[in-house]
């Protein structure tokens, strides 16, 4: 069970005239210098307006990519400042001054109420990824309070993640409470029906969350091409498909365990590789050829996935069903996505996360009607996987 201790709202008893370290996740998909997707931006404006409306002064910090402790320009967060300015209708000072040197708290000494510094991508220093605490400190150092707005991060033992709070007073976010509110609302009811719906390319990466969800809901329907890994173990024929090899023995154990309960397609599309643009429904059964390449889950599936979720109250749901990016291949995770708006107005819970999975919901259209959709990848995957986050255990302590 996922709990906060505390809550966004105690740490605004504190900011008045002091300094909040503000941690967040300006990690946005930016291609040719131009944002994609601001979801994560848009979700942080009401923590930081609620901290400037207790007159506090905030020092941002964030990562931008990987740049593995190495300053690489096309990371700096410079160049998203006009638009977080705009978010969050206040002017930003942008400090990509030395962390260790006299000039940075120069300038954090003559902050005022309502000042906000945005500090240069904190990956550009090695020792924050090193969890280093020298360098943790030396960041603490810098403000009365820390408060960590970045859910999607809380995977990762950081500095900035699990290092600074060991010095001050530690709070959740606002979008960060919220997460974790309906995240642990999936597992909390044992007596409501629950449904999985996973799919995504490699079972690899699947594993530990299978184990963690067939031990704790009702049905788990897996499609996408990890989905072929599980076919394979049954003997059936997948071709030129996707898989996964080294994986089809615990696959199988899987699927015997959990009988009944782990669902895998009855039917498929496929494209034969030698002619790519024919398109066939396929019976897993006659599935047969190395020229077969599985692209989606097939028309019977999708009503067998349907109607699984129909009868269900509680849905989790990470990863596209079949190759989503390329039409008509996404017409199986549209399908089974449209349920979600059909149950909408019933006592249906819905959450989707990690990776791929938002852009895949997006674009079925349905977005909208799910109760919840998550703004952590890896660190949605290690939740509901069961694992302990850093950045979560050092709020509670
Ligand atoms: C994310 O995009 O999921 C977070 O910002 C974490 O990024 P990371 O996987 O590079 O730590």
């Amino acid at each position: 069970m996922i709990n906060l201790r505390k809550s966004f709202l105690d740490s605004l008893e504190f900011v008045n005239n002091k300094t909040a370290i503000l941690r967040i996740d300006l990690n946005l998909p930016i291609f040719d210098g131009n944002v994609s997707d601001f979801t994560r931006m848009d979700k942080i404006t009401p923590t930081i307006k609620g901290i400037l409306n207790r007159n506090g002064k905030i020092i941002i910090i964030s990562h931008l990519g990987r740049p593995k402790g190495i300053n690489n320009k096309e990371l700096s967060l410079k160049q998203l400042v006009p638009f977080l300015e705009e978010k969050i209708e206040s002017k930003i000072t942008f400090c990509n001054e030395d962390i260790f040197g006299k000039k940075i708290e120069r300038i954090i000494k003559k902050m005022v109420p309502k000042d906000i510094l945005l500090l240069e991508n904190i990956r550009f220093y090695h020792q924050e990824e090193e969890n280093d605490l020298s360098f943790s400190k030396r960041l603490a150092s810098f403000g009365d309070i820390f408060i960590n707005e970045s859910f999607s991060t809380s995977h990762r033992n950081h500095s900035s993640i699990a290092g600074i709070g060991t010095f001050l007073p530690s709070f959740p976010g606002s979008l960060f409470e919220f997460e974790i509110k309906n995240l642990s609302k999936i597992f909390r009811d044992s007596n409501r029906t629950t449904v999985a719906v996973l799919g995504g390319s490699k079972v690899s990466t699947k594993l530990n969350l299978i184990n963690n969800l067939a031990k704790k809901f009702d049905k788990i329907l897996i499609g996408g091409a990890m989905a072929n890994t599980f076919l394979s173990s049954q003997g059936i024929d997948v071709g030129n498909s996707l898989k996964e090899p080294k994986l089809e023995q615990e696959a199988k154990q899987l699927l015997n365990e959990y009988k009944g309960k782990i669902i895998i397609p009855d039917d498929v599309i496929v494209v034969n590789s030698d002619k790519p643009d024919s398109n066939l429904t396929i019976n897993v059964d006659s599935l047969s050829g190395s020229e077969n390449v599985i692209m989606d889950i097939g028309p019977k599936t999708r009503k067998n996935f349907y109607n699984f979720i129909s009868k269900s109250e509680i849905l989790l749901w990470n990863g596209p069903l079949g190759y989503f990016e390329k039409i008509p291949f996404d017409n199986g995770s549209n399908y089974v996505a449209s349920i979600v708006k059909v149950m909408h107005s019933k006592k249906f819970f819905s959450v989707a996360g990690g990776g791929d999975t938002i852009s895949c919901i997006k674009n079925s259209g349905f977005y909208e009607f799910f109760s919840f959709i998550s703004t952590g990848g890896g660190a949605f995957l290690e939740l509901i996987e069961g694992k302990n986050l850093p950045g979560i255990e050092i709020l509670n302590n």
